[in-house]
């Protein structure tokens, strides 16, 4: 319990700072983008251009680090509505995929005939499935592959409902499962260390499991678990 509260004090003072960062950030940062934008339309010089284009560059990254903050600390929507995870899924498959075609990375989405309406706000499993495929594609050398099931199967006397993502990329880091998932843990040059922690915050809000693990074969599975039957 004592862990949970310091868990949650240290996300509650994140979150202050986040959106007071974003408050003044942002602003000034779409500016810089825009000018840089601009001057890229106005210069012809070749050396130049690299330069703005790298400042359009690491704007983009400070901006993305700072949704990236308020998504893990603002409060999320409590409303869950029946539906199956289809849409989410082909969503986040949409926004990945120019990574996935960087690095010719192949996807094989194996799923039951009938998949079961669960309780899920959609676009926050559509981040959720986001921040795993981006692990994922990262994790990967070129011409990786990502196997994605979705099925229900029995668990502990229970029917659960099991999205399944699995990459053959270099397997988890030595670390505790609690270490990956806190705030800023982090073992890429340029990652932040929120993907899994906002997908951790995410899938509690589902009443749903996460679980990170090696595979027994090679590389890394996610799992989300959704309990089924009346447990919602
Ligand atoms: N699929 C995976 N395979 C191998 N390692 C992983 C995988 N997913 C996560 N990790 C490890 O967990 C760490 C934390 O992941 P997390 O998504 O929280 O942050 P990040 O990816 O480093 O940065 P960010 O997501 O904020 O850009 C990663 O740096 C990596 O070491
Ligand atoms: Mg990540």
């Amino acid at each position: 319990m004592r862990t949970d509260v310091e868990h949650a004090q240290r996300l509650a003072d994140i979150g202050t700072m986040a959106s007071k960062v974003a408050h003044e950030v942002r602003n000034p940062l779409n500016a810089i983008k825009g000018a840089a934008h601009f001057l890229r339309s106005e210069i012809e010089n070749k050396e130049l251009d690299r330069f703005l284009l790298l400042i359009e560059e690491q704007v983009e990254r400070v901006n993305g680090v700072t949704t990236q903050l308020l998504s893990l600390t603002k409060p999320l929507a409590p409303a869950l509505q029946p539906a199956t995870i289809e849409n989410s899924l082909d969503r986040a498959l949409q926004v990945t995929r120019p990574h996935m075609m960087a690095k010719a990375i192949s996807v094989n989405v194996v799923r039951d005939d009938i998949l079961p309406q669960i309780y899920i706000n959609e676009g926050q499993m559509e981040q959720a499935l986001i921040n795993i495929i981006i692990n994922a594609i990262d994790a990967m050398h070129r011409e990786g592959k990502l196997d994605i099931r979705l099925h229900t199967l029995p668990m502990q006397n229970k029917s659960r409902f099991v999205v399944n993502i699995h990459d053959n990329g270099c397997g988890l880091p030595d670390a505790e499962a609690d270490e990956l998932f806190k705030p800023f843990f982090t073992t890429k040059t340029k990652g932040t260390g929120l993907g899994l922690a906002i997908i951790k915050r995410i899938i509690d809000n589902h009443n749903a499991e996460f679980i990170l693990r090696n595979s027994e074969n090679s590389g890394t599975e996610a799992l989300f678990v959704f309990p089924l039957g009346g447990s919602q």
